[in-house]
């Protein structure tokens, strides 16, 4: 086999098993489906597209719709397929080689995978509570590491919360070092954090978890346009394709039902984090479409076994920095709620005698 080049991030590779279940609670996707109304409403965009031409290579007119959505300028949005995508790109325009992203673990396994792949050197550094990033602990790595670059993801993944106001304004007044906020579950956060207005700071969302378009894989950030502009100009030509732009404004359309189908979302959350608290199980507050579970004293790899042979799969975070015994659990449908719970019980009583 050809070698491929060294530096990649491929040993700590993103992995999450797509076993064949019947309830799937691993991945933070939505597990509801599309409003109703929504596929003819596609249908009726898809009859427009000449896929025999090549798509708006601006996509103008998604750009506009996402910037009138978040109250930014045309010239602030940048959007790819999914966003890892858009992280790849910002990776490809402000990382690569020759420069120093800063990642802070726990958090999104991507961040530096992606860095690492684009020929960064990837500092790593842990929190001292894993479910806290203080300003202090925060400014102490920026001035040991000097990055070029940081992710700060919030709510984190895999922890659930946000990240204070106070650490973000820090970030965002930390000069010429870019400064990536993941906004992934944005959507789902109690304190969400507007628009800075900042040269520094790229703030990166996605479609796949409060639009339900994990599927159709489309992600967005928002920037000053001179960072926007470095990313046009390094991603591959044409990367949105016209029935993904077709899809995304379908989707605009229905920015309501998405809302209210959020905020049923965060009371599902809510309601499943008291019952498996009911089962005596240490639920970490969540500010995202999941919750992070410690068992603590119990072996979280067994109860993971014990939960996917009841056909319930939820996340294993037993092998992330930091994180123990503990399993991230995605807020799905009610029904989906009650095998989890039936399982779980189960679960403690074997794997706990
Ligand atoms: C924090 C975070 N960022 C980004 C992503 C990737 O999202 P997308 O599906 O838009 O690529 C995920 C997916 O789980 C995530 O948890």
């Amino acid at each position: 086999m050809v070698k491929p080049r060294s530096g990649l991030g491929l040993r700590a590779g993103y992995y999450s098993p797509q076993l064949d279940v019947e309830v799937r609670l691993n991945s933070n996707e939505s597990s509801e489906s599309l409003p109703e109304g929504f596929y003819q409403r596609l249908n009726q965009r898809v009859r427009e597209v000449q896929i025999n031409r090549y798509p708006d290579r601006s996509y103008h007119q998604v750009r506009e719709a996402l910037a009138e959505r978040d109250g930014v300028s045309p010239q602030e949005v940048f959007a790819g397929n999914g966003s890892n995508e858009v992280l790849q790109t910002i990776c490809l325009g402000f990382a690569g080689s020759g420069r120093t992203a800063l990642v802070i673990e726990p958090t999104y396994a991507m961040h530096s995978q992606i860095a690492r792949n684009t020929g960064a050197n990837v500092e790593i550094r842990f929190r001292r509570n894993t479910h806290e990033l203080t300003v202090g602990e925060y400014g102490n790595m920026l001035d040991e590491v000097q990055p070029d670059l940081t992710f700060l993801c919030s709510p984190n993944n895999p922890t659930g919360e946000s990240l204070s106001s106070e650490l973000l304004q820090v970030a965002a007044s930390s000069g010429d070092r870019l400064v990536v906020f993941d906004e992934a579950y944005v959507e789902f956060s109690s304190k969400p954090w507007t628009r800075a207005e900042l040269p520094n700071v790229v703030q990166t969302r996605t479609f796949s978890k409060a639009f339900a378009m994990a599927g159709a894989r489309f992600g967005y950030c928002i920037a000053v346009p001179e960072t926007i502009a470095v990313l046009d100009e390094v991603v591959l030509p044409y990367h949105l394709d016209s029935l993904k732009q077709a899809l995304v404004l379908t989707s605009l359309d229905f920015i309501e039902q998405a809302e209210s189908a959020v905020a049923e979302v965060i009371a599902r959350r809510d309601r499943l984090s008291r019952s498996m608290t009911e089962l005596g199980l240490d639920v970490y507050p969540s500010d995202a479409n999941f919750l992070l579970v410690d068992f603590g004293e119990i072996d979280g790899n067994r109860i993971w076994e014990e939960l996917v042979s009841a056909s319930v799969l939820v996340r294993n975070c037993t092998s992330w920095p930091g994180l123990g015994n503990c399993l991230r659990i995605t807020a799905g449908t009610e029904v989906e709620h009650e095998r989890l719970l039936e399982a779980l019980s189960r679960a403690l009583v074997v794997v706990g005698s």
